[in-house]
């Protein structure tokens, strides 16, 4: 923790520091923080970057985040689960404003427009802080002008643990900024279906249970999806994106990667 009084001298300086800005609790399970934005900083969308805190033996301590922010914001938002005995994120948990992190400036990932050929409608599967990389996605104005259709379901295991997503779709509802850059109808070709696993809401189920019922599809008024119009990206729990990433394939859809797009892609959700 930073001590404003203290001298500058003694204020210990991390490698590839940037200064905590604002953090928000969710649940007791999951929190959200802002931070400074190193100003060489370039990145795609979806895309994830190491960053920590200086562990006890004075190493850095890392773990890879999705930005959560889009690539137009001047700060940078990460989304991220507490782990009461996980290494990084027992102390990550306690950070507060003015705090540094570490932040390796070195932004990779697949889950990136670049990484799937054009399509009708995408989808965007998340279960958890799986939900982070796609706080991205849909602040970016590309999605919505590649794309008729935007859908992102988001699973949890209960109520609370959507707030996080479901404050950003209504800020993204209401965004003049987006909606000047893309027109005004751009709020209406996205779709929010969120559903809870073990606390009662309008929807529950997995969402994988949810996909071979046809529940979703009929909730939403669309077809299964299908390689000549669905596009989707995938991030959750390695369980979970296992599961959908077979289900994908037999819809017809296949895997793609920046150096060759496809149908889909598919990314792991970091926990601690
Ligand atoms: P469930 O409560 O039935 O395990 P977690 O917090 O453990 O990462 O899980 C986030 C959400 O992902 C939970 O709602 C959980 O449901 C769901 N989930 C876990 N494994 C799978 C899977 N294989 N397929 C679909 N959803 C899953």
């Amino acid at each position: 923790m930073t001590d404003a009084a203290a001298p500058a001298a003694k204020t210990p300086t991390l490698p590839d520091a940037q200064t905590v800005t604002d953090v928000r609790h969710w649940t007791d399970r999951l929190f959200s923080f802002r931070c400074t934005r190193p100003a060489s900083l370039r990145f795609r969308s979806g895309e994830f970057v190491m960053i920590g805190l200086m562990g006890d033996n004075r190493k850095p301590l890392l773990r890879a985040y999705s930005i959560a922010s889009p690539s137009w914001d001047e700060e940078l938002e990460f989304y991220s689960i507490k782990v009461q005995d996980g290494p990084l994120t027992s102390k990550l948990q306690h950070i507060q404003p003015g705090d540094q992190i570490i932040l390796r400036p070195k932004p990779v990932g697949t889950l990136v427009h670049d990484a799937l050929l054009p399509g009708k409608r995408i989808w965007f599967f998340a279960t958890g802080t799986g939900f982070a990389p796609f706080a991205s996605l849909l602040r970016d104005p590309q999605t919505y002008t590649d794309y008729d259709e935007v859908i992102i379901t988001h699973t949890c295991r209960e109520v609370g643990e959507l707030q996080y997503g479901k404050e950003l779709i209504d800020s993204i509802r209401q965004d003049e900024l987006l909606a000047e850059l893309i027109g005004e109808g751009f709020a209406d070709k996205l779709r929010y279906y969120p559903t809870t696993t073990r606390e009662e809401s309008p929807k529950m189920g997995r969402i994988t249970d949810l996909m071979r019922s046809g529940e979703v599809f009929k909730d939403l008024g669309v077809a299964p999806l299908n390689p000549e119009t669905d596009r989707a990206m995938v991030c959750g729990n390695l369980a979970f994106n296992l599961e959908i990433k077979d289900m994908l394939e037999d819809y017809g859809l296949e895997e793609g990667a920046n150096s060759k797009p496809a149908h889909y892609v598919v990314e792991k959700a970091f926990l601690d």
